[in-house]
């Protein structure tokens, strides 16, 4: 993706990058918060192919793969490589982000500057991955608005849109392995 080096006030990492829209919508919603008295900046954000595949077998290595694919992505599968995640304040477990300040400001705020909290607490089995209290994604106001008013994870969403016209396909009969899925504004094979 096209991507935006961040000012060091908004993160921990030396480089970190954002796509553009996803980095000015975070800053400003640092600003917000700052005024509040919170400080949002990130741990982790832009995540090349590599990295996430660094990530993903360090972990593999110590948990075993089921455990580790409960919260990190294979290389090619995390949001992280499009540019419009980001963890902020931590990226550990341990760290009990959900009980702080800043986490109850996040989840009361983050729509407005169209983020959302990815991975919700019970929401484990529609996203795929545990509770995490520090990755938000942006989506755009709209969008995370929606997610907000309707308490819908981001794959609720997107199972909600209406596909294009299928008039067409009515009286036609399609064998399972040959019916596509309106995924994510996209036609997808099954595989
Ligand atoms: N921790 C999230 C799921 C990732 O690896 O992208
Ligand atoms: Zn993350």
């Amino acid at each position: 993706p096209e991507l935006v080096k961040m000012d060091a006030v908004y993160t921990t990492v030396r480089n970190a990058k954002m796509q553009p829209v996803a980095y000015d919508a975070f800053v400003k919603m640092a600003e917000a918060a700052s005024e509040d008295g919170f400080r949002l900046y990130s741990v982790s954000a832009y995540r090349s192919y590599q990295t996430q595949k660094r990530l993903y077998q360090t972990y593999v290595a110590t948990d075993g793969k089921e455990l580790a694919e409960s919260y990190s992505a294979r290389p090619g599968y995390s949001e992280h490589q499009t540019g419009l995640s980001v963890d902020i304040n931590t990226a550990d477990f341990y760290s009990n982000f959900q009980n702080t300040d800043t986490y109850r400001w996040l989840r009361e705020n983050s729509w407005k500057y169209g983020f959302i909290l990815r991975y919700p607490e019970g929401k484990e089995q529609i996203t795929g991955y545990q509770f995490e209290p520090w990755h938000y994604r942006y989506v755009g106001v709209e969008i995370a608005q929606v997610c907000e008013e309707q308490g819908l994870t981001y794959e609720e969403y997107l199972a909600r849109q209406v596909p294009p016209q299928t008039d067409f396909l009515q009286n036609v009969s399609i064998p399972i392995s040959e019916q596509l899925l309106w995924l994510n504004h996209q036609w997808y094979a099954p595989c």
